[in-house]
């Protein structure tokens, strides 16, 4: 047997080159090793990472990938399969509309439609000047007093389309909503 024959491949765990900042990425590592015991771990570390820097980075998938022994298209599945997570940098605020069928039997459809159409962005982008991001969300437990939606962590209820732009322009002053 000739000596390149009985060489063997040995693996080993690559961490992949990321272009996270520094604090980013210690952020992303210090929440795969508080969360990464937890029986199915992957999505509370997608949440955690999310709430700590606001976003799940594309950068962020390959380090979770190592921690987690995953693929990267594994955690990618995931990150793209619920909506909930973003994938980039959310506005200064985050309006959520209900779309779940209590609300819309009571305006949510034209609440949405005016929503876009007032800010100027489809669910899942922010407005220009970087202050508003909006999303959907399928109940917010509040559906005796909808069309609901979520500013930030602030609910409100009975939301008209001229109360929707009150609450926008309220939370675009300088110290407004959050
Ligand atoms: S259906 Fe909108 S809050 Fe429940």
């Amino acid at each position: 047997m000739s000596q390149k024959s009985s060489l063997r491949a040995i693996p080993i765990r690559v961490e992949s080159a990321s272009s996270l900042a520094a604090a980013e990425r210690a952020a992303v590592l210090e929440v795969c090793t508080r969360l990464k015991t937890l029986a199915g771990p992957l999505l509370p570390i997608l949440h955690g990472v999310q709430r700590a820097l606001g976003h799940v980075p594309q950068d962020a998938v390959p380090l979770i990938a190592a921690e987690l022994n995953l693929s990267r298209a594994e955690i990618h599945g995931v990150v793209t399969f619920y909506h909930y997570f973003r994938k980039n940098l959310p506005g200064r605020h985050v309006v959520h509309v209900c779309r779940a069928e209590a609300c819309q039997s009571v305006g949510a459809v034209a609440l949405e439609a005016h929503a876009k159409k007032s800010l100027g962005i489809d669910f899942h982008q922010t407005t220009r000047d970087g202050s508003i991001s909006l999303g959907p969300v399928y109940c917010l437990g509040n559906c005796a007093l909808g069309p609901s939606i979520m500013i930030d962590e602030r609910l409100e209820g009975r939301v008209s389309p001229e109360r929707f732009d009150a609450i926008v322009a309220h939370a675009r002053l300088p110290g407004g909503t959050r």
